[in-house]
């Protein structure tokens, strides 16, 4: 039986042999603060490949895990012995800076999930005309509508299981499946924006256009894919990170709510997962930096008008 410990080496393991103890009898650095007996958690590993070859984690290692809130690929090496085949692994302490990180610094609380890929819905929104608006109003008006607006739209993002990652001070990046399937995930994420839109409606007429003559308009832009989910660590800071490319054509769909004049685009993808879709949503092709092929979107809102 060999372990892979990736982009390091691959060892041999007997049968009797805790990870831990291979790794060192194979010269691997790897730390073991509290000496192999499930207590100091430096000896941890994220398990990429065959997980089923692992050892069941034993009572010692669920207590540490339990008390540290690890995710289940994560394991202690030091309890952990392989059953059969091979496996793949990485050593997630491999300096000081990375153990201060994990283990004993200001920020380890944030960091006990590990990077994940996982397919989620990507939803990006962005208030248009907003300007003129900074232009012509107090700077307590237009801090006080932005309130407003982030107040309802996360109200509304939050009730259909997404979380916002991050508001750009005239929009939002939200996602959508950290627990549901992606299918659901997609079909609360695509409510929502309905959602936002119906009643950006009421709030213009009974509140923005009644007491500052202007209309809020915004464009959303909604893909799904398998994107890298993680934590950044930071504690001041949203510690959660979502990264790859559909995280950027999502963000392109938003922008082209300007130029397809319509202010809810969703992606081909999306629409299919879509519960009770009539096929009759218009569709329309866009163009993607770097991608050669044209890009299926669905037009699922209105035009503006102006
Ligand atoms: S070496 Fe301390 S928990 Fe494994």
């Amino acid at each position: 039986m060999t372990i892979e410990f990736l982009n390091e080496k691959v060892i041999p393991i007997q049968a009797n042999q805790t990870i831990l103890q291979a790794s060192l009898e194979a010269g691997i650095p790897h730390y073991h603060a509290c000496g192999g007996k499930a207590r100091c958690s430096t000896c941890r590993v994220v398990v990429q490949e065959g997980k089923d070859n692992l050892s069941e984690p034993n009572k010692a290692e669920l207590k540490l895990r339990d008390q540290k809130k690890f995710p289940k690929n994560v394991r202690l090496a030091c309890q952990t012995k392989v059953i059969s085949n091979d496996v793949k692994i990485q050593r997630i302490i491999r300096d000081e800076t990375d153990l201060d990180l994990y283990v004993y610094g200001n920020h380890c609380e944030n960091l006990q999930s590990v990077g994940d890929e996982k397919p989620m819905a990507l939803f990006f929104l962005d208030i248009r005309n907003f300007t003129p608006f900074i232009e012509q109003h107090l700077p307590f008006d237009v801090i006080h509508i932005i309130r407003r607006l982030n107040i309802m739209f996360n109200d509304i993002i939050v009730e259909h299981k997404g979380k916002i990652l991050e508001f750009t001070g005239d929009g939002f990046y939200a996602v959508f499946g950290f627990d549901e399937p992606i299918k659901e995930a997609v079909n609360n994420a695509y409510k929502a924006g309905k959602q936002i839109l119906d009643s950006l409606i009421g709030l213009n007429e009974n509140y923005i256009t009644k007491y500052f003559d202007h209309k809020i308009d915004v464009g959303i832009g909604l893909h799904s894919g398998k994107v890298i989910v993680g934590k950044t660590g930071v504690k001041e800071h949203n510690p959660y990170m979502v990264m790859g490319l559909p995280v950027n054509v999502a963000a392109r769909l938003e922008s082209a709510t300007k130029e397809l004049n319509n202010n809810f685009v969703i992606s081909e993808y999306v629409y299919e997962m879509l519960n009770g879709r009539s096929n009759s949503a218009e569709q329309k092709q866009i163009k993607l930096k770097g991608v050669s092929e044209p890009f299926c979107v669905r037009l699922m809102g209105k035009g503006y008008n102006y």
